[in-house]
């Protein structure tokens, strides 16, 4: 009989894909994913230390492990991903239901570290790697819509923000092969899914270099794909050796061209034009952009050590818009970072209303052991004035939420059916190229709709947080081809 895991994740999509790594791995080790911690024989949860918060809640559900492993006996209980790096052994100690500690870049030793847990020993692996990019692994898809799927293309960050975690939890950055990179996308595509998002924490430093010197058109994708004559001058390079994350974008959007591609997250000082040309250029590359500004107070950016100012970023959004006129942008915003004035935070609201973002997600500043700003700044924004930043911020996002919504309205949009409507099950939901929630009946000249469908749709009104349509057209097959 097979054991059974069953794997938790926490955090940002990364972490999510991380798990489908490892979920690889115990396959290969005789695992079985399971989908509740009941029915294991052995729970991971893959945990996230960017907040204060996001770690309590992790460290509430350990303990309810503790009454888990009193009912079933031979449980085994581990930690992975974010939390496991930063509290390491303390996890063992402090937390005695824990029998397992591993960082993110010591997946693969997983096997081995469980038979050792499973003679009775606590294991621990925290190692971080400067190569790990666990390029070669081929996921175990989990909780899939057999839609939409993540591909990882980077690990770590060498961003050193001041207020965050990420390097310490992560490591350095490093990139994953682009031939990985595509072969995974075109299996995502034979496998009947259709839509990818290429992960990393700031995709716009996504850099490969050929270990070995290349001979002319040989082994570089780029040179592969013009090769086979699928693109008649593609905007990218990568004929010197070099993938940078334009050429990357490119690559996936020929070798795909049915599969519609997002990616997640750029940062605002690296966005280069470049990779607004690829974007423009082909159909089947989403017309969003999640482009975190966290402050829009220039003093508050060179506290965070963003790399850019108020106005560097307004500018990037005068080139976005240039470039793709209907491209949707969302952002992240900290609000009541150390120092930060009434003036700041009006300056934040005045970028708000000056870009119109379609989204946002907002947080209120968490301090984090070890970062720059722990170690350089006081935490002295007043717990109460952060709250009412904070609220102020969400209430103007809502306004500008609607504005955009609405502003989509009376329009035709091509939306990718993802699945059934959590409000009701005669209604299907799905996105726009802009990423967007879209609303639509679920049948359509008496046939019933299914995931996996690309449909014409025209936008007949809206809401703060989503879009409802009339399909007047099923697409299907070859849907986004550039
Ligand atoms: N790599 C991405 C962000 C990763 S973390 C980028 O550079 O934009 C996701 C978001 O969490 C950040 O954009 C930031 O808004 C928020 N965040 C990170 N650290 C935080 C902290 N200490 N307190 C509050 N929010 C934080
Ligand atoms: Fe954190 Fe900055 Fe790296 Fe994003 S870019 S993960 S915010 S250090
Ligand atoms: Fe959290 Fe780690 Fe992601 S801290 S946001 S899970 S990289």
């Amino acid at each position: 009989m097979s054991k059974k895991v069953y794997i938790e994740s926490y955090g940002c999509q990364m972490n999510f894909s991380d798990s489908e790594i490892v979920a690889s791995v115990l396959v290969k080790d005789g695992y079985t994913p399971v989908k509740s911690a009941e029915e294991a024989d052995l729970v991971l949860l893959n945990t996230c230390s960017i907040r204060e918060k996001a770690e309590y809640t992790v460290l509430q559900r350990i303990n309810e492990m503790n009454n888990l492993k009193a009912r079933k006996k031979g449980l085994k209980v581990g930690v992975l991903g974010c939390m496991a790096e930063r509290m390491r052994e303390d996890l063992l100690e402090k937390k005695k239901v824990v029998d397992l500690v591993v960082g993110p870049d010591a997946y693969r030793t997983l096997p081995d570290l469980l038979s050792k847990v499973g003679t009775g020993q606590k294991a621990v692996n925290v190692l971080l790697s400067r190569e790990e990019t666990y390029g070669e692994i081929e996921p175990v898809r989990l909780d899939s819509n057999g839609v939409t799927a993540f591909v990882t293309i980077m690990r770590g960050c060498d961003n050193m923000c001041a207020f965050c975690v990420v390097p310490f939890t992560r490591g350095r950055e490093r990139s994953r092969d682009p031939h990985t990179i595509v072969r995974e996308c075109e299996q995502l595509v034979e496998q009947g899914y259709r839509e990818v998002t290429l992960l990393g924490q700031n995709v716009d430093s996504y850099k490969w270099t050929s270990p070995q010197p290349l001979s002319r058109g040989e082994g570089l994708p780029s040179a592969g794909i013009v090769a086979n004559g699928h693109s008649p001058s593609p905007v990218g390079g990568g004929r010197e050796g070099a993938v940078d994350f334009a050429d990357l974008l490119e690559m996936v959007a020929l070798a795909c061209p049915t599969l519609r591609i997002r990616y997640s997250t750029s940062h605002p000082k690296d966005m280069t034009d470049k990779v607004l040309v690829v974007m423009a250029r082909y159909a089947n590359i989403c017309k969003y952009i999640h482009l975190p500004v966290q402050s829009g107070s220039s003093e508050v950016l060179k506290r965070m050590n963003r790399g850019y100012d108020r106005a560097w970023y307004l500018e990037r959004m005068v080139s976005i818009r240039d470039h793709m006129p209907e491209c949707a942008i969302s952002t992240d915003i900290i609000a009541g970072f150390s120092g930060e004035t009434e003036e700041d935070h009006q300056q934040t609201l005045s970028l708000m209303n000056e870009v119109v973002y379609d989204m946002a997600f907002m947080f209120k500043y968490s301090e984090r052991p070890k970062t720059m700003a722990a170690r350089k700044y006081a935490d002295d924004v007043p717990e109460d004035v952060k709250g009412r930043r904070l609220a102020e911020i969400i209430e103007t996002q809502k306004k500008k939420s609607a504005e955009r919504m609405a502003s989509y309205v009376g329009q035709i949009h091509e939306v990718l059916i993802e699945g059934v409507s959590k409000r009701s099950d005669e209604n299907m939901y799905g996105r726009n190229t802009q990423n967007s929630v879209v609303i639509l009946s679920r049948s359509f000249n008496g046939t019933e709709l299914k995931p996996g469908t690309f449909v014409r749709t025209e936008i007949i009104s809206s809401t703060a947080g989503s879009l409802f349509g009339t399909v007047i057209q099923v697409l299907n097959a070859e849907p986004v081809a550039a």
